[in-house]
């Protein structure tokens, strides 16, 4: 509606922003800078369009989450005509259609048991709803010290107090809030090009670190320990896709510990890794896991906390064995309908299978930048994947510590039609429906994107 804006009304916006609207994550000052402010007005396909009528390639997808693309009117239809037939119901009390019949998609999407469905209204929402559970799966069952969690240098798992306190990723400067869970034991992060216990090969840093988990499990005490939560591929520690024996190792680890096993798939369910799920690629079934951000594609807030069947039926019984939580979103019937639409549609299009081909594609083009002087490593799974920028391919410092480089390069790549996070790592998650041309244009504008900072750093 605002396409095409005159200078004047975009001054007036900015002001109003500016004053008013606080932005998540960002620094004030940042956002007022001299372009600091984006307003978006529209999307399509894989491509976002700003307030000035610029159309770009969304490389992050949003938040790694428009997995089926920008511009699916079916979904919107579909939240509203369940918002003009019934937008709400007391979700503590009442089962809506949206309601049932996506519990039931998403029970027979997910491997395993996993059947029993928290509905949430977001990521971290969905994590403290498994934190929760897992607390409680243990008093219920008699051991009521399991108290602690284990997670993972460098993973993200949100902002509530409870997903902060498991979260150590280091943007979320969880010590301003400290104290939070009593002790929250950090594990190593499974990523081969930087292995924190000097694994040579991808399958021997995910031995190491698997095994190392069980370490902190028996230095902790096991019957203290509630349950281990990580994602299948942390995108917040640079895209680590961990060797094979990972998840596996660390199945076995929980198991032998009564520990519980909780993956956080926000990012990587709905397609982003070229399975429905991240687990997949290894073979496992956690005993819950976490979903968002693609269950929608960003089109409604929703996410939810699937548990396998044994962990629900420790909540049956008296009103003691109740699960004492929920939020008055829970379940929100047109977040529902639009997640029903957005799930057939990943289906119905195959956006899994075109998810790992593009992936495959994309990798393939984006490998030769590691002979590059400022590319340490390229990795990925599916359409998730990282290049990492390095200022010394000996020492991996990243290129980053050179002041104004990250901001440059981001800005080269904004110029020629190519949105993306930059700053350790260029990391890529665009749309699940890419075609083999809007990759190869991606490829190309990332690898302009080096040849550009090199020359700058004088390389
Ligand atoms: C793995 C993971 N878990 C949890 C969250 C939190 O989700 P939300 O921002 O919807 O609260 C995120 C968000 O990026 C995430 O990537």
């Amino acid at each position: 509606m605002f396409d095409m804006i005159e200078d004047r009304e975009f001054e007036a916006l900015r002001s109003s922003a500016l004053g008013h609207l606080w932005f998540p994550f960002q620094q004030w000052n940042d956002v007022a800078a001299e372009d600091g402010l984006r307003i978006m007005t529209g999307g399509r396909g894989a491509k976002i369009r700003d307030i000035h009528g610029r159309e770009y390639y969304d490389g992050f997808a949003g938040l790694a989450l428009v997995n089926v693309g920008y511009g699916r009117e079916e979904i919107a239809k579909a939240a509203y005509d369940q918002m003009s037939a019934l937008h709400y119901a007391n979700t503590f009390a009442y089962a809506t259609l949206p309601a049932i019949k996506l519990a039931e998609r998403l029970a027979s999407m997910t491997p395993g048991n996993l059947n029993r469905v928290f509905l949430t209204s977001g990521g971290s929402d969905s994590v403290e709803t498994a934190m929760k559970i897992a607390r409680q799966y243990h008093v219920n069952r008699g051991e009521s010290q399991r108290a602690k969690f284990i997670s993972r240098r460098g993973s993200y798992h949100g902002v509530s107090l409870g997903a902060m306190a498991v979260n150590m990723a280091p943007h979320v400067k969880r010590d301003i809030f400290q104290p939070m869970l009593p002790r929250v034991p950090a594990a190593p992060q499974p990523l081969p090009y930087r292995c924190e216990l000097g694994g040579a090969t991808a399958s021997e840093c995910a031995t190491r670190c698997a095994e190392a988990v069980e370490g902190i499990i028996l230095e902790e005490g096991p019957e203290t320990v509630a349950a281990v939560i990580a994602e299948p591929i942390s995108l917040s520690a640079g895209v680590a896709v961990p060797g094979p024996e990972y998840w596996p190792i660390l199945r076995e680890v929980c198991d032998r510990h009564g520990v519980l096993l909780i993956a956080d798939e926000v990012i990587t369910g709905f397609g982003r890794t070229g399975r429905m799920f991240g687990v997949e690629h290894y073979g496992v079934v956690p005993d819950m896991i976490t979903v968002a951000k693609g269950v929608t594609s960003g089109y409604q807030p929703v996410g939810a906390c699937i548990t396998g069947d044994h962990v629900a039926e420790a909540f049956v019984g008296g009103d003691d064995k109740t699960f004492a939580h929920g939020y008055t979103y829970s379940g929100h019937p047109a977040g529902a309908a639009a997640a029903l639409v957005n799930l057939d549609i990943i289906q119905r299009e195959g956006l899994v299978e075109n998810s790992a081909r593009m992936g495959r594609r994309l990798l393939d083009r984006l490998t030769p930048l590691k002979e590059r002087p400022v590319v340490g490593d390229v990795r990925g799974l599916g359409l998730m994947c990282a290049v990492e920028l390095v200022k010394d391919k000996a020492t991996k410092e990243p290129l980053s510590s050179i002041a104004g480089a990250a901001p440059k390069l981001a800005r080269r790549l904004s110029d020629n039609g190519l949105l993306v996070r930059v700053g350790q790592w260029i990391i890529l998650t665009p749309v699940l429906t890419l075609s083999d041309s809007e990759v190869d244009e991606i490829a190309d504008i990332v690898g302009d994107g080096v040849s550009y900072i090199e020359g700058e750093l004088g390389y």
